[in-house]
């Protein structure tokens, strides 16, 4: 049930009722305040124009046309024309039971669409770093929303496993392997292998025209130079595999589409870019011009898709990419979690697909920006010596400060479940901290406010958790098949319980636009009022009656039934007790 969706619904057909033309606005918002209703519908305002009418009067008559028998207990006319609305405590009690009833929640799914997510897609010439967290867990949890709703989702694991630095890497690795040497050896730091790779390349003489000539013998189909990259991919891979495992990211090998996926193809694209009059020849180089996108003098923007000695680029890739994800996968939705600083190529690349018809009008490209993590000095993330930090490192320090913030908790906890604890409570610190802000923007990255028990922060979600838990541990009762008839009296109880029933259309809206952190703070605002209630509705005191004592604990149950799916969907465990 989107309550949502339903209130809109009767005040749509209220204003079909009442004469208004069609698709007139139907503004319906969450009350602001307390005393103001539940929900607030402001349509009257805008009809007075049209219907040449006060809108006070205007509103009386939705009031009056609006079918919300027994869903609403009163609507009440305010100000110029706003109309509160009441909800009825019944009718709410109605829907939490089946909600509690539900496994999903009474959340229904939607129509299914076919949706690839690009994400993570890290480059596999080095290991993944800081910049690989956001669009690695932003994606991931995008997803797992998507599917809930009942989607279709194709991971793509877009992995930069092709290109010219692979030469330098794969002479490299060719000579540590004559030197009896085993690839895993070689490559257990692929940073340092980069460095040393990258030193040769720059002073050794000789070493650079051999890379360049690993290049060519690798797109030619070399058999050495292929077996070589094979196990240079293999062991990076693995590499983010194992990032993938601490972070708890669904991605699987299955999802690896990299960019060597797409190299058979990429002769192709550009000639039916030619065939099709859009690329042409500019200074040796196969360009399509876009005066869509023209600079301020007028020249229109250049997009590369072959360079003069005949190579491909990032960007012919991606056009190979789209033309597979529409054409084979049958994309509805194209979502690809990036940072800002590429919104430009993605803006010109689905411009380019447009005009080649690679994407139908109806199939869309959604590059999902995000900005970057900064250190407490306002500046990109980076170690103390300036360094890029490298992701695995980062989130064993995340564990590790989490167990040294439990050890000194007081507690009968053994060591082998304070580790478990420490890595849900680390890792899903890191996690939420990072979701939980608009991905828009930059943020700082601060291990003392993720890792607070207080705010908008994992540990207080996965804390309200537990102490939900501990309600039922000391009441012996089974919070799983608890289902009592509620009755919402309490306005805490009220509060909570709109709350409750408005989790679907956060879902809804991370899925839309791409952007958990609606979902964080919708479970945040849950924690909260759950809190409230608790204090004002106890459950376990003394001398209340059973049936209260049903009813608060099924609303409590609900809770967090709703907060670990909210958390599952972010990817961030909950535990019974911590
Ligand atoms: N490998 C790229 C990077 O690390 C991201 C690839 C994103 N996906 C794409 N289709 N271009 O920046």
């Amino acid at each position: 049930m989107n309550l949502h969706t339903l209130l809109l619904n009767k005040f749509s057909a209220a204003l079909v009722a009442i004469g208004a033309p069609e698709n007139s606005p139907a503004p319906l918002s969450r009350a602001t305040k307390v005393g103001f209703g539940d929900y607030q519908f402001n349509g009257a305002m805008a009809l007075a124009k049209v219907l040449k009418q006060k809108p006070r009067d205007i509103a009386e008559k939705i009031v009056e046309a609006v079918e919300l028998d027994g869903i609403a207990e009163k609507l009440e006319v305010a100000g110029p024309g706003f109309i509160n609305i009441y909800l009825s405590k019944a009718w709410l009690a109605a829907q939490l039971s089946e909600a509690a009833a539900d496994t999903r929640l009474n959340i229904e799914a939607q129509p299914s669409k076919t949706v690839v997510v690009d994400y993570s897609s890290p480059n596999l010439a080095k290991e993944m770093h800081v910049g690989h967290l956001r669009t690695t867990i932003i994606g991931d949890a995008v997803v797992k929303a998507l599917e809930f709703m009942g989607h279709k989702v194709i991971r793509q694991n877009h992995m930069g496993d092709w290109g010219t630095q692979f030469g330098m890497l794969l002479a490299h690795l060719n000579d540590k392997l004559e030197s009896n040497q085993v690839a895993e050896t070689a490559l257990s730091d692929l940073e340092d292998f980069y460095r040393e790779a990258k030193v040769r390349f720059d002073e050794e003489e000789g070493f650079a025209d051999r890379a360049r000539e690993y290049v060519v013998k690798l797109q030619g189909g070399d058999s050495h130079c292929l077996a070589l990259w094979q196990n240079f991919i293999d062991v990076s891979i693995t590499h983010s595999e194992e990032v993938y495992h601490k972070l708890n990211v669904s991605l699987t090998r299955d999802d690896i589409m990299g960019e060597s996926a797409y190299n058979h193809d990429l002769a192709n694209v550009v000639n039916e870019l030619q065939a099709k009059g859009l690329a042409v020849e500019s200074q040796g180089a196969q360009v399509v011009f876009l005066p869509e996108l023209a600079d301020k003098e007028g020249n229109p923007a250049a997009y590369i898709v072959q360079k003069s000695g005949g190579g491909y680029l990032y960007a012919t890739t991606d056009l190979a990419a789209i033309r597979h994800r529409n054409k084979q996968l049958h994309a509805d939705r194209t979502l690809i979690l990036t940072d800002a600083r590429q919104a430009l190529h993605f803006k010109q690349t689905e411009l380019v697909a447009r005009k080649a018809g690679f994407i139908e009008p109806e199939q869309t490209y959604e590059h999902c920006p995000f900005g970057m993590m900064l250190g407490n000095d306002g500046r990109p993330f980076k170690t103390r010596t300036g360094g890029t930090v490298k992701l695995v490192e980062l989130l064993d320090e995340a564990v590790e400060r989490a167990e040294a913030l439990l050890s000194k908790r007081e507690t009968d906890l053994s060591s082998d479940e304070l580790k478990v604890l420490a890595n849900k409570i680390g890792i899903g610190a890191v996690k939420y901290a990072d979701l939980s802000k608009n991905r828009t923007t930059d943020y700082m990255f601060s291990w003392d406010s993720m890792l607070s028990f207080e705010g908008n922060t994992a540990p207080y979600l996965q804390y309200a958790y537990t102490r939900v838990m501990s309600i039922f541990r000391k009441a012996g009762v089974d919070h799983q098949t608890l289902n009592a008839p509620i009755s919402l009296d309490a306005p805490q109880e009220k509060i909570l319980a709109v709350k409750q029933l408005q989790y679907v259309e956060a879902i809804n809206q991370v899925i839309a636009e791409g952007t958990p952190h609606v979902l964080c703070t919708y479970l945040y605002e849950l924690a909260s009022l759950f809190m409230s209630f608790y204090e004002a509705c106890p459950m376990l005191k003394d001398g209340i009656e059973q049936d209260v004592r049903d009813s608060r604990m099924t609303l409590a149950a609900l809770t967090a039934k709703t907060l670990q799916s909210g958390l599952s969907l972010l990817g961030i465990d909950t535990m019974e007790r911590m």
